[in-house]
């Protein structure tokens, strides 16, 4: 607060403190006029007004509040600049309050210090705790179950665009992920580009036209191949998604894989590492190792 505004509310707070009492002194003193008596004002020919002092009780909360005002003056930043003897702020308070949860949340992840992500994974109060950063952090994207969207992966199958180890599972939540996949519309043409989506769902084993995947192959072998491997199976150095399994960040219609060679695709997974600090990171890694462990176990039939 410059110092102007601060003689301001100064001022301002002696005008209305100072006032009260001023007011408080006045209707105190004694009345010229004798209880009972009117006053000899008279408005609308009969309504006259009577002389009776104000209750006790409404004058001494009247003072109480005067005096209480000045004692948190003195104690209580609010005086202009004045900060108050107890050097309270709403600031500190809050900084204080900060200090505490963090403190807590130090001593919660201290207790896993020592575990691995992988016995993270199988720890039930971890993946508890787990749970509940990625309830708070990760679901707004990836789905409260971790199943995903479009766009957003699927945490809860075999699939892993990034990798599905451990240490890959936490490097890709820690430091975040870009995946570039530029516009191929340039190269292929109109021509080339369902040509090659037609032979990419070959590689799926899903319904394509054979002539024009024909056509497709050759494009795909010199192009994609750097990215998606000869056989489409992906890259997770690169981020590149495996091309023959059923599961799709985008969708697997021609449709859909004519828009990501026509458009690109460039998903990205946020570093988390600034926003929920490591120690978070390799909690919530630990939850989503144990989501990949439960896919595996469905997947093989259900059998630990
Ligand atoms: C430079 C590496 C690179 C090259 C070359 C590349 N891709 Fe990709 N591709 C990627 C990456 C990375 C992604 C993941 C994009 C994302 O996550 O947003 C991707 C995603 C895709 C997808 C979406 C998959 C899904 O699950 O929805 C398709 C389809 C695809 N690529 C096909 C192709 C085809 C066909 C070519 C050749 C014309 C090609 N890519 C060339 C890196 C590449
Ligand atoms: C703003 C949305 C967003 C938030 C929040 C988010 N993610 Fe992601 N995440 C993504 C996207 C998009 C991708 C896919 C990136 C790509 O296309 O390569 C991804 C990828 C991933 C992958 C890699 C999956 C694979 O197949 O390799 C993991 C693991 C992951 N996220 C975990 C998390 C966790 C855990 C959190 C919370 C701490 C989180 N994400 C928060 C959007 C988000």
């Amino acid at each position: 607060m410059s110092g102007a505004w601060s003689i301001y509310v100064i001022v301002l707070s002696l005008l209305v403190v100072g006032g009260s009492a001023w007011l408080l002194a006045m209707t105190a003193k004694k009345p010229e006029k004798k209880e009972g008596e009117t006053t000899g004002h008279v408005w609308d020919d009969d309504l006259a007004e009577y002389n009776n002092p104000l209750p006790r009780w409404w004058l001494w909360l009247f003072i109480g509040t005067i005096i209480f005002s000045a004692g948190y003056l003195v104690l209580y930043p609010g005086f202009g600049a004045n900060k108050g003897t107890l050097g309270w702020s709403s600031e500190g308070q809050l900084l204080a309050e900060q200090q505490k949860y963090e403190e807590i949340a130090r001593q919660t992840y201290a207790k896993f210090a020592a575990l691995s992500v992988a016995d993270l994974a199988k720890n039930a109060e971890a993946v508890n705790l787990g749970r509940n950063i990625f309830a708070n952090n990760c679901a707004a994207c990836h789905g409260t179950d971790g199943r995903g969207a479009v766009g957003f992966p699927n945490l809860t199958d075999a699939s892993w665009q990034w990798g599905g180890e451990a240490d890959q599972i936490y490097t890709t939540i820690l430091n975040g992920r870009m995946a570039a996949m530029p516009s191929w519309s340039a190269v292929l043409g109109a021509e080339g580009t369902p040509q090659v989506a037609a032979y990419v769902r070959s590689l799926a084993g899903l319904g394509h036209d054979a002539t024009a995947a024909a056509a497709g192959k050759p494009r795909y072998e010199q192009i994609c191949v750097a990215c998606h491997g000869i056989d489409g199976k992906g890259n997770p150095a690169l981020g590149a998604p495996n091309l023959t399994d059923a599961d799709w960040l985008y969708g697997s219609s021609e449709a859909t894989i004519v828009e990501s060679l026509t458009k690109g695709r460039n998903g990205q997974m946020p570093a988390h590492g600034p926003l929920i600090g490591a120690d978070a990171v390799k909690i919530v890694s630990g939850y989503v190792y144990s989501l990949r462990d439960q896919a595996q176990s469905t997947a093989s039939g259900g059998e630990k």
